[in-house]
Parts: structure tokens; C-alpha cells; sequence
């Protein structure tokens, strides 16, 4: 007790004396009053929890290094990129689902995810896995901006929109091995249309300032490399997945720019973690990673969601790892790529 007693005394008057030369500033220091994050598994905090689906992670070994050792509905150990970029922001130290029941005031203001796990910009996507479509994420913004106008009023709430952060991460769910492997270039320019589709609504609607995640290298994902039945031994990525990948992400990276130079006063960039994760997936030891082919959960190799549950045995050090379960990133591997994002695309708002 008498230590945090000393810390906050501390704490004043450090406030005391830094603030004093410029006491007419706000207290946050965020460039950014709120953060808005669209899409899937990579970026969902919760919201699969609250509708009827298969495809849910709120419960045991999910959410082991994350605060309290909950299980939060993230389909990791720990937090999410969107989680950390809130940090670093200084927004807030978590982004909370907008399906959570008795979402206070506070975090409205600051912002909300309203991405579903297994969702994808194709509704053949989320009809299989029967969770919440892009569609439906952009109506369930609508209702949340209802609600934000109802707190601060009209011209707050506007100012609140158009200066909040969005992160869009979405399209593993849409690409089938199918897909893949016969090169179908048009889906990818059936997936690129939607994301126009959707960026523009979102900046109709008053969003202004866009990342927008490019696709991993989906041909190391474990189960993509479980598929092709290689001896444990032998794994390696996919190659001609990784090709998919990399090709749909250089397309996507000059359709942003398009969208970008359309919707005037925008600012819509591409986030690159294609590149970090092959680094990562090179050079493990440079991250203090000793395993990049398979999961933490079970064997690593299918494990994911009900297949990854209270009675599935998994590794000592999940920090260890790059991949959690057979297809998501731990929650170390999502603390690197944000500080990459931070280091490379955060600047581009400045
Ligand atoms: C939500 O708030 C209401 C009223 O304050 C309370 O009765 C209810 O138990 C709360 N529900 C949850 C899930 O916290
Ligand atoms: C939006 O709010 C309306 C009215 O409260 C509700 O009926 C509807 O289901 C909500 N839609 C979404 C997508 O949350
Ligand atoms: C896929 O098709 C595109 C366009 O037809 C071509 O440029 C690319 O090299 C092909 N990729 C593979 C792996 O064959």
C-alpha cells in the first residue's frame, strides 16, 4: 500500500511539473479520439460471443496471457493488434467488443470493434460460418453512431468519427486452398471491389483516416501446411499460397491508393504484414521464437476454436511461438507486427 501511495504522489507531481507550460492542452496526448476496427478473427475482441455461432474463443486455454488470465473472445493468448495500436495511442488499453453488454459511455466514445471471427468481404463467407457480415458490421456502426450522438451530440460525435482511427482486417476467411491453387485472379478482384465498396460507406458515413490489413503469407498458416500431409519434419510454407497472398496484397495496396485520391480528405493506407511475419517466420530467433510451423494448442497442427478448449494440453511458453493455434498469430507475434504498423504506417497520418 505505501508503495502505491508513493506512486501516486509521484505521479502528481510529475503531472504537476510537466503540465504546468502548457496547461490549456487537452490530457490526452492521442493523436487519435477513438479507434473503430472492422473484420475478422484478427481483429474480433468479442462480439462472436454474443450470436450463435461455432466460431468462438471465450473460453479456456484462450485468453491465458491476456489480463486475469480470461478468456476474452479473441482468438489468441493475449491481446490484438487493434488492442495495441489503442495503447500505444494512448486511447485506451483495450478495444472492447460493441455486442458487450452495458457498454459504458466511455468506451463508446473511444471506440469499439464491431468485427465477427470468421467473417470475410464475401457473403458466401459469413453464410458458412454464419456470423457477421462486413454489411452487417457497417449497420451495427450505424447504430453505434446513433448511440455516440445521443452522449456527446452531433457536432462532437462527427468530430469523434472523422477523427478516429479505423483498422479494417478481413479476406483470409474468403480464400479458399481452391482458390489458391488455381491461381483464380478474378476473386481477388471480385474481394478488392468489395473493399471499395466498404471503405467508401465507411468514409460516407464520416470516417476519414483508414488502415487497411493486407492478407498474411496464408501458405504458412499451420493448417494450409497440415493440408499438404508433410511429414512433421519436413513442413514448409506453401509456396504458391504465399504467391496468392502476396499478389492479392500488392493489388490491394494500389487499389487503396485509388480509393485514397477518390473520397477527398481521406487518408486510407495499406498495412503491410506479409513482409514482418516471413521475417519472423526466417529469423525466429531474432523474435525469441522457437517454433514458427505449428500451434501452441495441442498438437498445432488443426487445433483451433472448439478444437482448442479447456481439455487440450498446450506449450509451456506460448511467447514462443508465432502462431497461438493452428491459424492464429500469439499474442507476442501481434506485439511485433504492431510495433512494425507503428514504425511504418502510423506516420502516414501525421
Ligand atoms: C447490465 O446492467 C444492468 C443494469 O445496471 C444490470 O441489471 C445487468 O446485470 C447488467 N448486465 C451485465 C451482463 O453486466
Ligand atoms: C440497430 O438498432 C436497432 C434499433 O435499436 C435494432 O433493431 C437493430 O437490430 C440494430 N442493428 C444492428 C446491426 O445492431
Ligand atoms: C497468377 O496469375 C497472374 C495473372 O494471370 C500471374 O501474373 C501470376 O504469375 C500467376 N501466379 C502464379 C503463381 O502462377
Amino acid at each position: 500500500m505505501a508503495n502505491i501511495k508513493f506512486w501516486v504522489v509521484l505521479v502528481c507531481i510529475s503531472a504537476i511539473f510537466f503540465n504546468t507550460g502548457n496547461a490549456t492542452r487537452p490530457r490526452s496526448s492521442s493523436r487519435f479520439p477513438a479507434i473503430l476496427v472492422f473484420g475478422d478473427s484478427t481483429v474480433d475482441s468479442g462480439n462472436n460471443n454474443e450470436i450463435d455461432t461455432l466460431f468462438k474463443a471465450n473460453f479456456r486455454p484462450y485468453g491465458i496471457d491476456y489480463h486475469g488470465h480470461a478468456p476474452t473472445g479473441r482468438f489468441s493468448d493475449g491481446r490484438l493488434i487493434p488492442d495495441f495500436l489503442a495503447s500505444i495511442l494512448k486511447i485506451k488499453h483495450s478495444v472492447p467488443p460493441f455486442l458487450k453488454p452495458n457498454l459504458s459511455d466511455h468506451e463508446i466514445v473511444t471506440g469499439v470493434s464491431f468485427a465477427s471471427s470468421g467473417s470475410g468481404y464475401d457473403d458466401v463467407t459469413n453464410d458458412v460460418f454464419q456470423v457477421i457480415s462486413f454489411p452487417k458490421q457497417i449497420d451495427m456502426f450505424r447504430n453505434y453512431t446513433a448511440r455516440l450522438r445521443k452522449i456527446v451530440g452531433e457536432r462532437k460525435a462527427k468530430k469523434i468519427v472523422g477523427g478516429a482511427l479505423v483498422v479494417i482486417s478481413s479476406g483470409t476467411n474468403d480464400i479458399s486452398t481452391l482458390r489458391m491453387d488455381k491461381n483464380d485472379t478474378r476473386y481477388q478482384d471480385f474481394l478488392l471491389n468489395k473493399v471499395q465498396t466498404f471503405t467508401k460507406q465507411l468514409y460516407d458515413l464520416g470516417c476519414r483516416s483508414m488502415i487497411v490489413a493486407g492478407l498474411p503469407p496464408i501458405g504458412c498458416l499451420p493448417i494450409q501446411m497440415t493440408t499438404k500431409q508433410q511429414p512433421p519434419s519436413h513442413r514448409r510454407c506453401l509456396h504458391n499460397q504465399n504467391l496468392y497472398s502476396h499478389s492479392y496484397n500488392q493489388k490491394l495496396s494500389r487499389t487503396l491508393s485509388l480509393v485514397q485520391a477518390k473520397l477527398s480528405g481521406s487518408k486510407i493506407v495499406y498495412a503491410d504484414i506479409y513482409k514482418p511475419l516471413m521475417n519472423m517466420i526466417h529469423h525466429p530467433l531474432k523474435y525469441g521464437f522457437v517454433e514458427t510451423n505449428k500451434g501452441c494448442c495441442g498438437t498445432g497442427f488443426v487445433e483451433m476454436g472448439p478444437l482448442c478448449n479447456p481439455t487440450t494440453p498446450i506449450c509451456r511458453t506460448p511467447s514462443r511461438y508465432l502462431f497461438w493455434d493452428a491459424v492464429h498469430p500469439s499474442q507476442s507475434t501481434y506485439h511485433y507486427l504492431t510495433k512494425y504498423i507503428a514504425k511504418r504506417v502510423l506516420p502516414k497520418f501525421l
